[in-house]
């Protein structure tokens, strides 16, 4: 059903064309390597290559920093090792948890990663830690505006994904260059649905349709970085009935935030090419599934708007450092 959403016969078109082009780049780029070898000999600059390396790794390391917004429910664990890790990343500013368990957490807990947070804040730098206590259990609770929040760019992340550092300070500049969007790792898309003749329905689709189109207008809060001005939008500002919404169903609150940024800034978000740990048990929850629900969140969402404001596109930011030949 969904592939005959968009035409087979551009599709197919446009790989044969993407193929070529490919096979072109690469025959290009193997003529050059085998002349620079040629040409060069074995007292090639390569040294001066890497000081310049080196010297642009440094430089790059971002000034103000990004706060990190991690979403946990029962499973200290994760939540230990992803803090762990994170904590040692260069650009991390303060860790936000957003807690809804009935039971507040443990002393244990709060000693571990006060510990972690702290043996990781060195040369001047102290990465702040704060739990967020929630009485109420809402999918509405992770977007909760923070006080006295110093950076700007919050990275929002669940316990179970994990991304090296470079990774997520490569997303953290592209946010720099784009402040206004989300800027994350994995791309979600909207269809119209034409199959039924309606031109105001419309069908989420997860990543194959994403991989197999290259097409995408959403980026989930999963893993990606927003302003901080979006969570209080979220809060005060969005129609409460998408909370409501996202409250009673206990789903789609990532689909309200792409909403919400897409509606302020008329413009796509940015995907960033990024390899995915997932750490807990249910690998696979991030690739399948539950489409019916979020379809229905889509219209729903379209319908309070009164139009659909999220953007597709097809753009990917990829870091050029560890990308070959194109
Ligand atoms: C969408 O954005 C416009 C312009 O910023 C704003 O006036 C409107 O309230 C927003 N719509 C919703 C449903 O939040």
């Amino acid at each position: 059903m969904r592939t005959s959403l968009f035409s087979r016969r551009t599709i197919r078109q446009g790989a044969v064309t993407a193929v070529g082009s490919a096979k072109m780049k690469l025959l290009l780029a193997c003529c050059i390597v085998f002349t620079v070898i040629a040409l060069a000999g074995p007292t090639a600059s390569f040294l001066g290559w890497e000081q310049l390396d080196a010297s642009l790794h440094r430089s790059s390391l971002p000034r103000k920093g990004y706060a990190l917004l991690i979403n946990t429910w029962k499973r200290n664990d994760l939540l230990k090792q992803s803090i762990s890790h994170y904590a040692s990343c260069p650009g991390l500013d303060s860790v936000h948890i957003v807690w809804s368990e009935p039971n507040p957490p443990s002393e244990s807990l709060i000693n571990f990663l006060n510990h972690v947070v702290k043996s990781n804040s060195k040369n001047g730098r102290s990465i702040e830690l704060k739990f967020d206590i929630n009485k109420e259990d809402s999918l509405n609770n992770r977007f909760k505006e923070i006080k006295d929040l110093k950076s700007d760019a919050v990275f929002s992340i669940d316990d179970d994904i994990i991304f090296p550092c470079s990774t997520v300070e490569f997303a953290y500049n592209v946010w720099q260059s784009a402040p206004d969007a989300m800027v994350g790792f994995v791309p979600r898309v909207h269809w119209v649905n034409i199959v039924k003749g309606h031109t105001d329905e419309y069908v989420y689709s997860g990543w194959w349709s994403v991989w197999w189109t290259g097409t995408y207008s959403m980026i989930l809060s999963k893993a990606s970085f927003f302003h901080k001005k979006y969570l209080s939008m979220y809060t005060y500002e969005m129609p409460s009935s998408i909370r409501e919404y996202v409250t009673k169903n206990r789903n789609c609150e990532d689909i309200a935030m792409s909403f919400l940024v897409a509606n302020a800034t008329g413009a796509p978000p940015i995907w960033v090419k990024g390899k995915i740990y997932e750490i807990g048990s249910t690998g696979i929850s991030s690739l399948g599934g539950h489409s019916n629900r979020r379809t229905h969140c889509v219209n729903w969402f379209a319908a309070v708007y009164g139009r659909m404001p999220l953007v597709s596109t097809s753009l990917k930011a990829v870091d050029s450092r560890y990308s070959w030949f194109w």
